[in-house]
């Protein structure tokens, strides 16, 4: 029995946002796994589409004044272009708002019903009382009850990374309107993921891919496995079986696009989608590092308990930074596909490339605009296009393209090392190290070519020369072969330049060996051109000056008067009794000497100070602030105190109780 067809897929863009380099790191190497397997002779379906549901995109969609499914469709199509241009090239790009994903997730979820994977429990969900609004995943913000990090509602984002259950997160604040949120209860729906910790630890073992995916997986599922909260309270979704007012879960509806996009796809083609999901499959999974729980934790789960087959391999990137600065849009460490790259001219393949020969798919990559013109100058324009212009522009010049022979076995048998090396990397999905063994070939053309200089020869044999310029057009032959899926567009050059009038991609792999055909040859023009000090100097300035704004936008400090300042009435205050505030751990409850009268002051300071500590101390009161009441006690007033310990601030000489601070 032949092997299951291969089935690649990249983890789903949210459509609230343009397509960044963040993407591109996962989904290059993803197209160019796709079409080196293909070069193999591989039968490979590569299928994606666009993330259309949960609250990311219904909050954008309300900043913006647009409907979800509007905002959807406009950045789907982003998606669907910006990744053409960028060489990546699926086979269907779906949506999940379309039926196909609606019906497939319907389908999953009563199956998962039917089978007892899903429970009812009243949870204590986030509610805003003046949105009057239940506040799913991303409409709360707070602190992270596993590290203290703020974090989402979903997921802490800033600190340990760790998924969020509804209820989960501390000190909530509403995200729309910035209110300090309070709990209710609500029904809602439950996985029991905590089912399957026997079934996949054996499964986790036997995972492909690479091993970052697979043992952080591994490590998460023995610490702790609690049951999912699949459903939220909001219209924009796939709708919970029998519940109007529920909608799945992003994270349920989202994976399961991968197979609906497969049944489009499927559709479209006449062919069976049975054959990629029902039992044994070879699906491999391109993420990115920081969606591995939900790849190989939930998804096979959820797969396995409706009884569909589950995925073959998990393909985890590594982490991304911006000169040395973790990935951040809000910070401006961010390069954005169109408006900082294509846009400008530069070519898709000098990104695929650096994105590919940088480091290992699992290692941390950094972007830099001085590293980026340094790697194409260095290697691909001073190594490959060095190698084949001078080895073309001679042959056209002194043989009008590709003389008779036959290839040395010496440099056959450097091929043939070559395409070894590339396969047990490529299928290792270690693409730096099977791009290094390609340049590596050229590198080695360049020294030959060198070390036999022809145009020294051909004044004194012309055979000789004839044969070192074919052995050169056959390495020339074997590279433009090998780098097809790296740099797509340039192997096409490359390969028009060696005479061909195909297309590269209609080869296999293995007819890089092929005695390289002679004939004619059209005039060479140089395949790469270099990346220019200026407009590098350029292309960083304007990342710098993104950061700056960012920076600037992010204190967002407004400015007082002096008249407005002066309305503060600030003045010391002697503190002459204090104690706890009953059932807070928090407040202390001060009564203050400030001069003329006697204040009760509610302060958030108990963590910090025993309350005898407190009497008898000069400190600094803010006494015209509205009063308040805090835990049902009244509070005339605010004691000023500075950073996260409350350290109080004191007056430096004695004063008397009561004197105006200015
Ligand atoms: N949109 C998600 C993200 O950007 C990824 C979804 S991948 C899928 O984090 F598996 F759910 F499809
Ligand atoms: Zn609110």
């Amino acid at each position: 029995m032949s092997a299951p067809p291969l089935l690649v897929t990249c983890g789903l863009p949210y459509t609230n946002g343009p397509c960044h380099l963040g993407h591109l790191r996962t989904y290059v190497p993803a197209d160019c796994y796709v079409r080196y397997m293909r070069r193999l002779g591989e039968e490979v379906v590569f299928v994606c589409g666009s993330d259309n549901h949960g609250t990311p995109i219904v909050v954008s969609a309300e900043a913006e004044g647009v409907t979800p499914r509007q905002m959807s469709e406009k950045y789907h199509g982003h998606f669907d272009s910006t990744f053409r241009r960028m060489g990546v090239v699926f086979d269907h790009f779906g949506m999940t708002d379309d039926p196909a994903n609606h019906a497939r997730t319907t389908a999953i979820v009563q199956e998962l019903i039917r089978k007892g994977y899903v429970y009812s429990q009243v949870v204590h969900q986030a509610y805003c009382t003046r949105c009057k609004r239940f506040l799913p995943d991303r409409y709360v913000e707070g602190i992270c009850p596993h590290c203290g990090a703020s974090a989402r509602g979903d997921e802490c984002d800033q600190g340990c990374g760790k998924h969020l259950e509804p209820g989960e997160i501390k000190e909530p604040v509403c995200k729309v309107c910035g209110m300090k949120a309070e709990f209710r209860d609500q029904e809602h729906f439950f996985f029991r993921l905590s089912a399957f910790k026997n079934y996949l630890l054996p499964y986790l073992d036997a995972v492909r891919g690479t091993a970052n995916a697979k043992n952080y997986a591994i490590g998460w599922i023995k610490e702790d496995l609690h049951d999912w909260c699949i459903t939220r309270t909001l219209d924009w979704g796939v709708k919970f079986p029998g519940r109007d007012d529920l909608v799945v879960y992003v994270w349920v509806d989202a994976p399961i696009g991968y197979i609906a996009f497969t049944e489009e796809w499927a559709k479209k083609t006449g062919k069976d989608w049975k054959r990629y999901w029902c039992g044994k499959n070879r699906v491999t999974h391109f993420i990115g590092g920081d969606i591995i729980y939900h790849h190989c934790i939930f998804w096979p789960a959820l797969l396995h308990g409706a009884g569909y087959g589950v995925p073959h391999a998990i393909v985890a990137s590594g982490m991304l930074k911006v000169d040395d600065h973790k990935f951040s849009k809000s910070r401006g460490y961010v390069v954005w596909t169109n408006e900082d790259y294509l846009d400008r001219g530069l070519p898709a393949d000098y990104l695929r490339y650096y994105l590919l020969a940088y480091t290992s798919h699992t290692r941390e990559l950094n972007f830099s605009w001085n590293l980026f013109a340094e790697r194409i100058n260095n290697e691909v324009v001073n190594i490959f296009g060095n190698f084949v212009n001078r080895t073309l522009q001679f042959a056209h010049r002194e043989f009008r393209g590709i003389p008779e022979g036959r290839a040395d076995p010496a440099i056959m048998a450097e091929i043939e090392k070559t395409l070894e090396t590339v396969e047990r990397y490529m299928r290792e999905y270690e693409f730096k190290s099977a791009v290094d063994a390609i340049m590596a070939l050229a590198a080695y053309g360049n020294t030959y070519v060198q070390g036999s200089a022809p145009w020294k020869l051909v004044k004194t044999d012309k055979a000789a020369a004839a044969q070192v310029i074919y052995n050169c057009a056959q390495i020339a032959q074997a590279v433009a072969l090998l780098i097809e899926p790296v740099m797509p567009a340039k192997a096409q050059e490359c390969w028009a330049m060696l005479g061909y009038t195909d297309e590269v991609a209609s080869h296999r792999i293995g007819d890089a060996a092929r005695p390289v055909p002679a004939g004619e040859i059209p005039a060479p023009r140089p395949l790469f051109t270099r990346m220019e000090e200026e407009q590098v100097k350029m292309l960083e300035a304007l990342l710098q000056k993104r950061v700056a704004d960012a920076d600037r936008k992010s204190e967002k400090i407004p400015v007082v008067s002096f008249e407005e300042f002066q309305k503060l009435d600030i003045r010391t205050g002697r503190v002459l009794s204090c104690e706890p505030v009953p059932k807070s751990n928090k407040l202390l409850k001060l009564i203050v000497d400030i001069g003329n009268e006697k204040r009760q002051i509610v302060a958030g300071m108990q963590q910090f100070y025993k309350p005898e500590e407190m009497v008898g101390k000069d400190v600094v009161v803010v006494t015209n602030l509205a009063p308040a009441k805090i835990f049902g006690v009244e509070s005339n007033g605010m004691i000023l105190a500075a950073g996260d310990t409350a350290s109080l601030l004191i007056p430096l000489r004695p004063v008397e109780p009561g004197s105006k601070i200015r």
